[in-house]
């Protein structure tokens, strides 16, 4: 079992991508969503190189192996968190909370003053637990016609 209490922060590399896009589409995965609800997802599961130039992706990592992976893109004063995947095997162990406060402090140092989360229902009470208020609904990225809790922190 892996250890994210005792893990170290870095940022993501282009040899990473292919890694991390396969840990967001197993920990999306944990919901219990079917295939074809999984495939429609897939795109917006895949990070490509143009994300390490135009956004800050960190992973965590815990016993050598990559557990979780944030990505904050900032605009401004505003900022979004476009990703937050912890792994099956690491849930409940601290490293959701531990990139979601490298994803605030990043956004903040960058000038944001608010950070928006376009969260998977599921997740919706940990981004409350982080401090997040509930901001509406947003369209979901992948599936036409779904709708996603809104939430939103102060930075
Ligand atoms: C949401 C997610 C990132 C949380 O990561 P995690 O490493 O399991 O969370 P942590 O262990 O750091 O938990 C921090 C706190 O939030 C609580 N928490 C974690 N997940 C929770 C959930 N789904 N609902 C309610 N509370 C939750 C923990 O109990 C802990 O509480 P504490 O303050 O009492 O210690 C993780 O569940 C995940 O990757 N889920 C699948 C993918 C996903 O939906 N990602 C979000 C996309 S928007």
């Amino acid at each position: 079992m892996a250890q994210p209490d005792n893990a170290s922060l870095r940022s993501a590399c282009e040899a990473d991508l292919a890694a991390l896009s396969d840990l967001c589409f197993r920990s999306k995965a944990v919901w219990g969503y079917d295939a074809a609800f999984m495939e429609a997802c897939r795109a917006e599961l895949t990070l490509a190189p143009r994300d390490l130039l135009e956004s800050n992706v960190q992973v965590v990592e815990s016993g050598g192996r990559i557990v979780g992976v944030v990505q904050v893109a900032v605009t401004g004063r505003e900022s979004s968190l476009e990703k937050l995947f912890v792994a099956p095997e690491a849930l409940r162990a601290g490293a959701g909370r531990k990139l979601f406060a490298w994803a605030v402090e990043t956004a903040r140092k960058r000038g944001a003053r608010s950070l928006a989360i376009e969260s998977d229902p599921g997740a919706a009470d940990f981004y409350r637990r982080m401090g997040a208020r509930d901001a509406g609904l947003a369209p979901s990225g992948s599936i036409p016609g779904r709708w996603l809790p809104l939430l939103k922190l102060d930075l």
